[in-house]
């Protein structure tokens, strides 16, 4: 097929580098002499047809913002038959010959269904959370725990000063995979994750106790949301042992500001590859990392894999915190 029109969507929770991805695909696009439109506000937009024809100049200096020029959503409507049927009404009123989707688990199962529709997709994994199976690494996932890390750093000063326990809650939904990365960047007394079993005892009172015995005397305790609110371990902290934690939840914070280097290089690459692989005709593909390597999947196959915390990083933080 002779794909000459493409169209770009941003969906779910905005991520840093979101803007240099849509950019790569939008100058990839124009490279090869195809048409590009930008889909605002995720799925809606489709359903909606709210759409931007997109050019060279339109995504200049976007490449170091964070957010997503295009907006973002999360919708319900295209989760429905019926939302689905009008987002293909959209494409082929547009003579859109595909989509490209930046987003996470959610957008994919969206740009399957609409693959099941006969509408050509690439899904490139966007979110902070890095909780997308079939890749290591997600866009914004570097620069969200760059900024989480600058803010831990500040509070252990503070910390550090009034002899405390911190219990800091990390973003990343279900999953762990943000702040187990995080809680070994800062030096976490503890880190709690979804992924791994709690025992409250043993994983915090005594890592604290380990600490103050090896002479500390501030203490930072990491827990990502989906194990539980850190005003509930600080309440327990308080309960379990003589200290008074001090609570901060870092929230959309992490969401937001300029992508790391990182994020920037790896978007491009990234949103380079979706278009190069939409004009060879790999349909219904995500693009991933495997191993350090760029790659791709089967859409149905990449949401069907499992993910898991490396069991290096438990290994590490156990060596860490536990002497
Ligand atoms: O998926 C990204 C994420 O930031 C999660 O870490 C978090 O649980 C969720 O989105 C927050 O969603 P909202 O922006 O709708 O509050």
């Amino acid at each position: 097929m002779n794909i000459k029109r493409i169209g770009v969507l941003t969906s779910g929770g905005d991520a840093p580098g979101m803007n240099a991805c849509v950019r790569a695909v939008v100058r990839t696009a124009i490279y090869h002499g195809l048409e590009c439109y930008g889909i605002r506000r995720g799925w809606n937009g489709l359903i909606s047809g709210d759409i931007i024809r997109l050019d060279e100049k339109s995504v200049g200096h976007t490449i170091n913002k964070g957010g997503t020029i295009l907006y973002t959503a999360r919708s319900t409507e295209f989760m429905t038959e019926e939302g689905q049927r009008k987002a293909v009404s959209t494409c082929k009123f547009l003579g859109l010959d595909g989509i490209i989707v930046i987003g996470g688990d959610g957008t994919f199962r969206g740009a399957r269904a609409l693959s099941k529709h006969g509408i050509h997709v690439i899904g490139i994994p966007g979110t902070i959370d890095n909780d997308i199976s079939c890749t290591n690494y997600c866009i914004g996932f570097d620069t969200a725990a760059n900024t989480a890390i600058e803010c831990i750093d500040k509070l252990r000063d503070t910390m550090q000063s009034h002899e405390r326990c911190s219990v800091v809650e990390v973003m990343g939904r279900n999953a762990g995979y943000l702040a187990m990365y995080v809680g070994l960047a800062v030096g976490a007394t503890a880190v709690l994750v979804p992924e791994e079993p709690i025992d409250f005892e043993r994983d915090v009172i005594e890592k604290i106790r380990q600490a103050r015995f090896n002479g500390f005397t501030h203490y930072m305790i990491v827990v990502a949301e989906g194990a539980g609110s850190a005003a509930d371990i600080a309440a327990k902290i308080k309960d379990a042992i003589d200290l008074d934690p001090r609570v901060t939840v870092l929230g959309h914070i992490q969401r937001g500001g300029t992508p790391s280097g990182r994020d920037r290089v790896n978007a491009t690459k990234m949103g380079y590859l979706a278009v190069e692989h939409m004009i060879a005709g790999n349909f219904n593909r995500i693009i991933c990392t495997h191993d350090g390597c760029f790659t791709d999947v089967d859409i149905d196959e990449g949401l069907s894999m499992e993910k898991s915390i490396q069991q290096m990083e438990v290994d590490v933080l156990a060596a860490m915190t536990g002497i």
